[in-house]
């Protein structure tokens, strides 16, 4: 990778209305991994969030009559730049957020899936007729862009997060405005550039980068020419969103907190059921939504799994993610590793055992891959969201029970489990209180699949067919004097 290329991508300000804003004051961008400053950045106010909602309030009057086609060449353009630039991009994203450089490359692709995959569904958004009530009536159902789309992403994942709600919004006809998090501006102002590039027109694609949060965050939610609004992020602050939204009645899509159960059948594939726990479990340090969180283990199955799980565990490389090699980067800052080192702590007071790893390394953000057995479904453990490298080993015996503790969670977005008894893979799959469920595999999540969640996971689907409709809006015509 060439210095220049990652130079040519590295934006300083927010990209409003097709312009790079500087603001009086910046922030800091810092290496997760090693603490160096990555870059500084415009810190936004809450009159630039203004501006870029109006700037798109304006764009959307010509983009939302943009025919299908024209959208998706853009798209498609767009699309194609991200691929093309996609090492420089991965590398881009690891600087701000850790992870190792071969998994943000494989987000950027990931992230760009979503864009080429709405290039696609933007030319299929059919709308119905319905048989009429009486003979000189006619029922005619059209779908429309639902008008400016404000967006909160998160630093998980500082790419696809982002493509696949701003790739939705343009291919329905809906212009975008989004405020990244402030760990990880740079990779979302790398995909504005690159947007210009494409041509998407000036304000259909603003972005608002900026720490001060609630100020930016109420002008995002509350604006009056606002349509819709979404979010990914904690459970906690998506209630304070939604409830912003409420007195303007927007529409509004949650990807929020998981706490996926993975279950191992005694009829299980062991290997594959470790490997599966491999992926879905440590994947990004263990920092994903959808990141295996409680493993549920059938007793007699127990200690082979626990013993071929640490085997694979302890060849999981630590460090920087721009290093060799490399398997498990570091978590997002300090808060992160205290955060699961005391959930870790907790559960081991109340007799959880760590039979690998359990360490942060002092003073750093590198979480040691842990595994922890003796977890009880009331430890913090199995309660709470980790986000970091820890297996949270649970025993059970039967499939009920391991049913109803499995949806003993507010949460519902991903689930997990391996049997090869198709009779339980459908009883199981069924009864799971979950949005998505991954069946003797582990990695669910791809451009095709509608991605979300039920209960307080949130609402609303991402990527998919489905996830267009968050934002049409559906008119129903009546003609009548037929
Ligand atoms: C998330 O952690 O919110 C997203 C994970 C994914 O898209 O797989």
């Amino acid at each position: 990778m060439q210095p220049h290329a990652l130079q040519t991508l590295i934006k300083n300000g927010s990209y409003i209305n097709g312009q790079w804003q500087a603001s009086q004051h910046t922030f800091d961008v810092n290496n997760p991994a090693t603490g160096e400053l990555v870059a500084r950045v415009a810190d936004a106010t809450k009159d630039d969030a203004l501006a870029a909602i109006e700037a798109a309030d304006m764009a959307f009057k010509s983009w939302s009559k943009t025919t299908a086609a024209e959208r998706a060449s853009l798209l498609r353009k767009w699309f194609n730049l991200m691929i093309e630039h996609a090492d420089t991009l991965g590398h881009l994203l690891t600087l701000e957020q850790g992870k190792p450089v071969a998994e943000a490359i494989g987000e950027i692709k990931y992230g760009a899936a979503y864009v080429e995959w709405f290039a696609e569904e933007a030319k299929r958004v059919y709308g119905d007729t319905i048989p009429g009530p009486s003979p000189d009536k006619r029922v005619v159902v059209i779908k429309q862009p639902v008008g400016v789309v404000t967006a909160i992403t998160p630093w998980n994942f500082p790419n696809a997060m982002i493509a696949r709600k701003a790739a939705a919004a343009l291919a329905a006809g809906c212009t975008f405005v989004v405020r990244p998090a402030s760990e990880t501006p740079l990779s979302a102002l790398a995909m504005a550039e690159l947007a210009e590039q494409a041509g998407i027109p000036a304000g259909v694609l603003n972005i608002v980068t900026g720490t001060q949060a609630s100020d930016i965050g109420k002008v995002l939610t509350q604006h009056p020419r606002v349509a819709k609004f979404t979010f990914t992020g904690s459970t906690g602050v998506g209630k304070t969103l939604i409830a912003q939204c409420a007195d303007g009645v927007k529409k509004v899509s949650m990807e929020l907190g998981g706490n996926a159960p993975f279950i191992v059948f005694d009829d299980a594939d062991i290997d594959a059921a470790v490997d599966g726990v491999i992926v879905s479990k440590y994947r990004n340090a263990g920092q994903t939504c959808v990141c295996t969180n409680r493993i549920y283990v059938h007793d007699s199955v127990h200690d082979q799994f626990v013993e071929k799980l640490i085997t694979k565990v302890s060849a999981l490389k630590v460090g920087n993610g721009l290093d060799e090699g490399v398997n498990i980067g570091p978590l997002i800052h300090q808060k992160a590793v205290q955060g699961v080192k005391r959930l870790l702590d907790d559960s081991v007071e109340q007799g959880a055992k760590v039979v690998f790893g359990g360490a942060p390394q002092d003073g750093s953000n590198f979480f040691a891959p842990t595994v922890v057995t003796g977890v009880t479904q009331q430890m913090p453990l199995a309660v709470d969201e980790i986000f970091g490298p820890v297996s949270a080993i649970l025993r059970f015996n039967e499939e009920s029970e391991v049913i109803a503790q499995a949806n003993d969670s507010e949460y519902g977005l991903a689930a997990y489990f391996y049997s090869r008894d198709i009779g339980r893979v459908w009883r199981v799959a069924e009864q799971l209180e979950f949005g998505m469920v991954g069946i003797n595999e582990g990695a669910i999540s791809n451009a095709a699949a509608p991605f979300g969640g039920v209960k307080q996971s949130g609402n609303g689907r991402e990527g998919s067919k489905y996830g267009l409709e968050d934002y049409l809006e559906i008119k129903y015509l009546c003609m009548g004097g037929i």
